[in-house]
């Protein structure tokens, strides 16, 4: 018997390649169910070659789903993630809501995946931060065997990190540069089309944003306490795809073909590395790919055992509705989860 998956926020951006990654991948469901607000109640969207009718979170039955992927925003998992892992559906969250948690494991199943086995204390398993998912995965093979000390993170992140909202924003302000319409920003704090904003989620205290907060606490979770990491990150008019510039510190000496050797094997990862024009990865060639590409690989002969490299994703996929996936690969594929009797 397969299993039943309720995906949760279905109408947005990150559940919607949900419902596109699970039917890539031939995911073993008999059935998946699409949840959304009451806003979205009969919006079809696809599944496959299916067409799924969205149903309203308020009120649904969770007693005989197996799975809920959840990606409709903090406030709503705080709500509802609680309520959902009682009635024994494990959750696979999106959102920041749990991913500081002890008894929540945070999971990347290229750099972490044991971490799933905790995952019975709250019935919950938390997905990182989409800038982090990509990062953690070119790290770990160049910490097992270099050990890294310290990284320096610059991020170049796409609107749609900041939901569908976050991509009508630039799509209409860009529009309406050419028809000298007005601009307004709601989204975003200033305008994004034809511009950069040093500024993603909320101020903290120290003056660092706390995107860039969760990147630090996020990296040390999945990958280790001891790393240092600084972060400044940047929202950019870029429609899908994250990229990062990043400066890594190492305790052992490596060269920049020892680490493209290294990533080239790595799992999820691909090296595009030739020092040409248009021998690297930019956004548009990452969107509606799996991998996390790394290029730009090379020696900082600034500091002892120093590196400089550029990572690109797709920040929807690798950095939200793909992690998820592979998340719920690894439940089943460890053989974590029975699927639950249902009725007929
Ligand atoms: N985008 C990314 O790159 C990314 C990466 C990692 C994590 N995340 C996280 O994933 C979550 C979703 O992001 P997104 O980009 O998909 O946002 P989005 O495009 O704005 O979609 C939000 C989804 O949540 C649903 N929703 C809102 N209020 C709801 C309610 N009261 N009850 C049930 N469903 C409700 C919306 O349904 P309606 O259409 O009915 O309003 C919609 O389906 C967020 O927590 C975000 O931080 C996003």
């Amino acid at each position: 018997m397969g299993y039943k998956v309720a995906v949760v926020g279905a109408t947005g951006n990150v559940g919607r390649e949900m419902l596109n990654i699970l039917a890539e991948r031939a995911f073993p469901a008999d059935e998946v169910v699409a949840l959304a607000s009451r806003r979205s109640l009969g919006t079809e969207v696809s599944y496959g070659d299916k067409t799924l009718k969205t149903k309203t979170l308020d009120n649904y039955d969770f007693s005989d789903t197996d799975i809920a992927l959840m990606s409709a925003g903090g406030d709503i998992s705080k709500e509802w993630s609680p309520k959902i892992g009682a009635q024994g559906c494990v959750v696979i969250d999106n959102s920041s809501a749990w991913r500081y948690d002890a008894d929540v494991p945070l999971v990347v199943p290229e750099v972490n995946p044991g971490a799933v086995d905790g995952f019975r204390k709250k019935m919950i398993i938390a997905n990182p931060n989409c800038s982090t998912a990509q990062l953690v995965v070119a790290l770990k093979p160049l910490h097992d065997l270099f050990v890294i000390k310290r990284v320096v993170v610059a991020t170049y992140q796409s609107v749609s990190g900041a939901g569908k909202e976050g991509m009508d924003e630039l799509f209409t302000q860009t529009r309406a540069v050419f028809v000298t319409d007005p601009i307004e920003n709601k989204k975003f704090p200033k305008r994004i089309a034809f511009n950069v904003i040093p500024h993603i989620d909320v101020f903290m205290e120290d003056g660092y944003t706390k995107e860039e907060w969760k990147m630090m606490v996020e990296t040390k979770k999945i990958l280790d306490p001891k790393i240092k990491l600084t972060a400044t990150c940047v929202r950019v008019p870029v429609f899908v795809g994250h990229s990062e510039a990043v400066n890594i510190e190492f305790e052992k000496p490596v060269t920049a073909d020892e680490a493209r050797d290294i990533l080239r094997s790595a799992p999820g990862c691909l090296v595009v590395d030739k020092h040409e024009p248009g021998g690297y990865v930019t956004p548009i060639d990452a969107a509606g790919e799996d991998a996390t590409y790394i290029s730009r690989i090379r020696e900082d002969i600034t500091v002892e055992n120093g590196l400089s490299m550029w990572i690109v994703s797709d920040n929807l996929r690798k950095g939200a509705a793909l992690n998820a996936i592979q998340i719920a690969e690894s439940l089943v594929n460890r053989k974590l989860l029975t699927a639950r009797k249902r009725a007929a």
